[in-house]
């Protein structure tokens, strides 16, 4: 499948249109931004792990019965994915406090939750993504109420698959961002990436930050996390 003409370009991917009018392929850059877009940055080979760690991920989860945009991958840097329009919100799963929550009520990092958070933020650069509720997701109609549950249904499966599979290969899974799109039938999928990126990965034992909290916190090695949360992944599906 060729690539065609690009329809979008976001901070770290390409959507471009192929040759069939129902599949996108998005093409994974190695550009990085934090702090909605101040801080830039070029990370040698984000792209390609990027795009491999989300390729598991979304292998495991259609496994798991949970149904995402991802059709194939076709490359270091591409994947074929189902064309989607998408729903204005980033979801935020919490299940211990790190970023901006702890900053927003005060608490320290690393407490843990009594029971996973769900945030939902009006997925918007220039307003800076504000955190809003269910009432204003389906008053203002990002969503309609029964799309909103189906979209947290879909957040909590993907929560507890993702922490059962970071937990075999040593990981804590503090936090972490989905988006999700409709498909030309109305079908709510699993849309986005799920990688370093867009998660926030703690090592068990040491709470070595492995994902983009290095690039954030000039934390030093930012592809050498990307790095070992592949390396860890992939053997972990070898084995299986
Ligand atoms: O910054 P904050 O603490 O709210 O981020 C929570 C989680 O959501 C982190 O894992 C972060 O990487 C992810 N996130 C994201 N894209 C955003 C905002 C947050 O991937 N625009």
């Amino acid at each position: 499948m060729e690539k065609q003409e690009m329809m979008y370009e976001g901070k770290a991917k390409q959507v471009y249109a192929s040759e069939d009018p129902n599949l996108v392929i998005i093409h994974y850059k190695d550009d990085a931004t934090a702090f909605n877009g101040l801080k830039k940055a070029s990370i040698s080979n984000k792209g390609v792990l990027n795009n491999k760690i989300t390729t598991i991920l979304f292998q495991q989860l259609n496994q798991r019965g949970i149904r995402t945009h991802w059709v194939e991958t076709l490359n270091d840097r591409d994947q074929l994915c189902r064309k989607v329009s998408i729903v204005p919100l980033e979801v935020i799963v919490r299940n211990v406090v790190a970023g901006s929550m702890a900053k927003k009520f005060g608490i320290e990092e690393g407490t843990v939750l009594k029971e996973p958070v769900f945030e939902i933020c009006y997925k918007n650069d220039e307003l800076g993504d504000p955190m809003i509720n269910d009432t204003h997701a389906v008053g203002l109609g990002f969503a309609t109420r029964d799309e909103l549950d189906q979209i947290y249904a879909i957040t909590s499966q993907v929560n507890e698959a993702l922490k059962e599979i970071f937990d075999q290969i040593n990981i804590r899974l503090i936090d972490f961002k989905l988006e999700f799109g409709k498909d030309s039938e109305g079908q709510i999928l699993l849309a986005d990436e799920i990688s370093p990126d867009t998660c926030r990965f703690w090592e068990k034992g040491t709470d070595k930050k492995l994902d983009k909290d290095r690039f954030r916190r000039e934390l030093g090695d930012v592809i050498g996390a990307y790095e070992e949360i592949y390396g860890r992944l992939s053997q972990w599906v070898n084995a299986k």
